[in-house]
């Protein structure tokens, strides 16, 4: 895994001093044409760039990249536009947070030959500074472990990231302090989506989440798969036997001295998902190295829980296994026990994120924390429902808000998504107490419902009501089977392959329960 990381500051003094490769201008999609943002070049200067926008093509649409020779008094060689899309009309200048971060973070992702880039785009608050910043350590990433060639693998993005700013806040150090964490935290996550599955299964994924608690005061604990026997995971159990491979449960912990509250996180972590017996014809084979981009969020979330210092306890539970046919695997119509009890008939093998993560989710809960979140690729009717950009967010009514209202200060879209009443509807067992397959419409909602009759009452729920709701612990449910991944084009802060999405989300969420 690698072990990359930009520096990230803010310089508000003799900018012109500043010595990077690069130094970026944004342009902005105006009214009547392309408009240069503010910016701390000479007036000369800057009207000569300014002038020649339309000549030199600049149309200020997002992802616009171009290179122009240094101007003078600045060290910087190379002066760059980068597009940063439509103004908003606001009289804050018009550029949203979302569209500095994207705007920053396209320039450092297309820039990588550079080593040092200093981005002079609009940064007059603390909160534009910060999503300058964040944006470009967003951007500052590459996956090129696997390359045999030494020159590949030795290339790194943009190491040194430079934010101008005139502003002058003791605020902003710490702003992008916590950009840079929320970029580590993204960049691993998709470090670990991008391992390959012959590198990264239950085993190894729990060592390396060790190996990265290592010098953190996280509590870490596994269970091998002898654990999960004695104890009864039957889900985890079930699905990860066609394996060689076998499952773990691992629990991490961030504790802080009095927390504002204990909120558990749990991943869907399945390292490679075949299907199982149920199996997925090639072409929906391949990406499913994916499948384990909940688990990786958890651990991501809860590290950065840990290194922001944030007053809440966090305990994140990472569901691993690994779905293979084989004569060990779980056949259709086996009965498994999930933790805690409740049987459930295995109708489709490849419905087996809902298996591990009932058991998860059963095992949080035993904790009594005041929200159960659960983060998963789970479903491709995610994907049917909103598209591959836009995560949806399911369970308590307002820990959903409260999620949703997080991604929006975070700049990632979530999505509210209640789960109707006859979602469990198909779920029935003629043997077992639920099977694990409902209706194929509204297959992401259906999901959820499923999810949800594992999650416990809360301990000091009063057993005389008859709602369901009002006893059970408050959960969540996030599906983020396409957004976790992009196929297509990179954009914005976004790569190919593992994006990291919902790591903003969920700090941003765990942030504001101490505001
Ligand atoms: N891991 C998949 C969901 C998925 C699909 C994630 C595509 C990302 C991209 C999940 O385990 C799965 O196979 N779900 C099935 C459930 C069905 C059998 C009820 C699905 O969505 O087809
Ligand atoms: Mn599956
Ligand atoms: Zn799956």
């Amino acid at each position: 895994m690698s072990d990359f990381s930009p520096t990230v500051t803010a310089v508000s003094s003799a900018v012109q001093k500043v010595d990077a490769d690069a130094l970026v201008l944004g342009v902005a999609k105006g009214p009547d044409g392309p408009v240069l943002l503010p910016n701390p070049l000479a007036e000369k200067a800057a009207k000569g760039v300014s002038d020649s926008l339309s000549a030199l093509g600049a149309t200020g649409a997002a992802d616009q990249l171009l290179r122009l020779p240094g101007v003078e008094g600045f060290k910087t060689e190379t002066l760059v536009l980068v597009g940063v899309g439509k103004l908003t009309g606001e009289p804050d200048g018009g550029v949203s947070l979302e569209s500095l971060r994207r705007a920053a973070g396209s320039a450092v992702r297309q820039l990588s030959s550079a080593k040092s880039v200093a981005l002079a785009l609009p940064a007059a608050t603390v909160e534009q500074v910060a999503a300058v910043a964040e944006g470009a350590a967003l951007g500052a990433y590459n996956f090129p472990h696997f390359k045999s060639s030494q020159k590949a693998r030795s290339k790194t993005p943009v190491a040194e990231i430079t934010v101008l700013t005139e502003l002058k806040d003791k605020n902003t150090a710490p702003a992008v302090a916590r950009a840079s964490a929320v970029g580590a935290a993204v960049r691993a996550v998709r470090d670990l989506v991008n391992t390959p599955p012959s590198h990264l299964y239950p085993e190894s994924f729990a060592e390396e989440v060790k190996t990265q608690a290592k010098g953190t005061k996280l509590k870490v604990k596994v269970w091998d798969h002898k654990d999960l026997e004695k104890e009864g995971f039957g889900g985890l159990l079930g699905v990860g036997n066609g394996s060689s491979r076998k499952p773990r449960l691992v629990r991490l912990e961030h504790s802080p001295a009095k927390p504002a509250a204990h909120i558990a996180l749990v991943g869907k972590g399945i390292t490679f998902d075949t299907g199982g017996l149920s199996l997925k014809p090639s072409n929906a084979m391949t990406t499913m190295k994916l499948d384990m981009a909940g688990a990786a969020t958890v651990a991501a979330v809860v590290a950065a829980a840990a290194e922001l210092d944030l007053p809440v306890k966090v305990t994140g539970w990472l569901c691993l296994a690994e779905n293979m046919p084989s004569s060990t695997a779980q056949r259709p119509e086996d009965v498994i026990t999930i933790y805690g009890g409740k049987t459930v008939e295995v109708l489709n093998t490849d419905a087996e994120g809902r298996l591990v993560l009932a058991d998860g989710i059963v095992a949080a809960g035993e904790e009594n924390p005041d929200a159960i979140i659960d983060v998963a690729t789970l479903t491709g009717a995610q994907m049917i429902a909103l598209g591959l950009r836009t995560v949806g967010v399911m369970g308590h009514e307002n820990l959903r808000e409260d999620i949703v209202g997080a991604s929006e200060n975070a700049g990632e879209n979530h999505w509210a998504m209640p789960i109707p009443e006859e979602a469990i509807t198909g779920f029935e067992s003629t043997v077992a107490d639920l099977s694990n397959l409902g209706a194929r419409e509204g297959g992401m909602l259906n999901a959820a419902a499923f999810l949800r009759e594992f999650v416990p009452d809360r301990a000091d729920a009063d057993q005389t009501a008859l709602d369901p709701e009002e006893k059970r612990i408050p959960w969540a449910h996030i599906d983020i089977a396409g957004p976790a991944f992009n196929e297509k084009g990179a954009y914005g802060y976004v790569h190919k392959g593992g994006t990291g999405v919902t790591v903003r989300t969920l700090i941003s969420y765990l942030e504001g329960l101490t505001r």
